[in-house]
């Protein structure tokens, strides 16, 4: 089977679908793998790399997808995918667009979509690029913040450590935590699941945030936070607010899926804070956890505070994002592949495949994007 390798082509977005790694041992499992050249490079994956690998590199898309039977991309590619392909990414598709890859035959698997369960996290992107996203931004903070993070004592005096918030303890906020302390910082967080409070706790930052009934009952069954009503809302912000005034950073990764982020961090909160602060959004893909995030921007507040909301946290790591997402990719191959075939089997029943499928054969059969 041709496996084709896409050059992605939205803005900031430096990732790419298969790494030299991942190409051979999709090469082992008898395939070819065709690379759009260019593809690797911003992620640091040069052509040559590739074609020691194994790999052919075609000169365009079009060259590419010439024949293949599966199609990697990291984001919806923009080119015409072949008749019965399977297409491997993270699609982010609405109805419009799985109904457009029904009638061109495409049968679409959006790896977001992918259930929270231990079977399939060695395939999860949401966690392998959540993880990252969140140390990245952490490094980005402190790059940023114009002072330091670990207490700094030195013959000239001390400077105190820096005081870390960090808002949402899911998969990117626990490693944000992580990262914080390696750095030196006295760190915090907040979150609504309950599970969240412990792990918070067994990573050494302590827990701000309000708990009630409605807490207790705030996570899915799939693993992810409720949208919490405005009652609790407010609570919890007044907890952060009487906090957020003494933060030297804060970052922000609260997000409930399907939705946009909720507003976690209010003007007044900003307002309470020190000029040289820094507010860290990489929920700003869904519109930002702080009231003054500018989606693909860095603002300065009028009391000097810097909120960086760039768009597209994992893309800012490229290297270390691409080889986990293609390992990811990888991983969804390998478990669903057919040797006597030599092609994916991807059983209608299995509770992996039912959640990632868009279409199959011309028909949309994702619940979620059926038409109404
Ligand atoms: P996410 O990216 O959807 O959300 C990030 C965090 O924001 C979550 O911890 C969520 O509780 C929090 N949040 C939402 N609303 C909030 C609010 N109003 N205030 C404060 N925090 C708020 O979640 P993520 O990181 O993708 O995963 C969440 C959980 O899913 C994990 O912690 C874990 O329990 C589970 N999970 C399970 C996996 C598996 O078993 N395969 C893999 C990955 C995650």
């Amino acid at each position: 089977m041709r496996v084709a390798v896409l050059k992605e082509r939205r803005a900031n977005e430096a990732r790419v679908a298969a790494t030299p790694e991942t190409a051979k041992k999709i090469i082992a499992l008898g395939n070819s793998v065709v690379v759009e050249s260019g593809a690797g490079l911003t992620a640091g994956f040069p052509d040559a790399a590739y074609a020691e690998a194994g790999a052919e590199i075609a000169p365009s898309a079009e060259a590419a997808l010439a024949g293949a039977g599966i199609v990697l991309a990291v984001r919806a590619p923009e080119a015409e995918i072949p008749r019965g392909a399977l297409l491997l990414g993270t699609l982010a598709a609405d109805r419009e667009a799985a109904a457009r890859y029904a009638a061109a035959g495409v049968d679409a698997a959006s790896m977001e979509l992918l259930p929270r369960i231990t079977r399939a996290q060695s395939m999860d992107v949401l966690s392998s690029q959540a993880n990252l996203a969140g140390y990245r931004a952490v490094v980005e903070a402190a790059a940023t913040f114009d002072r330091g993070f670990p207490m700094l004592m030195t013959a000239a005096g001390t400077i105190p450590a820096a005081n870390v918030l960090v808002m949402g303890a899911g998969v990117a906020g626990l490693q944000a935590i992580a990262t914080a302390r390696r750095l030196g910082g006295r760190v915090s967080a907040t979150d609504v699941r309950p599970a969240a409070k412990e792990e918070i706790k067994s990573l050494g930052a302590s827990f701000v945030g309000y708990e009630d009934e409605e807490s207790r009952a705030a996570q899915t069954a799939g693993g992810y936070a409720k949208a919490m009503s405005a009652e609790f809302l407010a609570k919890q912000g007044e907890v952060v607010a009487a906090a957020i005034g003494k933060m030297d950073v804060v970052v922000c990764t609260a997000l409930v899926q399907g939705r946009r982020a909720p507003t976690l961090v209010t003007e007044a909160m900003v307002a309470s804070m020190k000029p040289g602060s820094v507010i860290v959004d990489i929920a700003a893909d869904a519109g930002g956890n702080c009231a003054l995030t500018k989606p693909g921007e860095m603002v300065t507040s009028p009391n000097g505070v810097k909120i960086l909301g760039y768009l597209n946290w994992p893309g800012r790591i490229p290297a270390a994002a691409s080889s986990l997402y293609a390992r990811n990719l990888l991983t969804f191959l390998t478990t669903f592949w057919d040797k006597e075939a030599s092609a994916p089997k991807l059983p209608e029943d299995d509770e992996i495949v039912r959640g990632v499928m868009l279409t199959r054969g011309g028909a949309v059969v994702h619940p979620n994007l059926q038409a109404a």
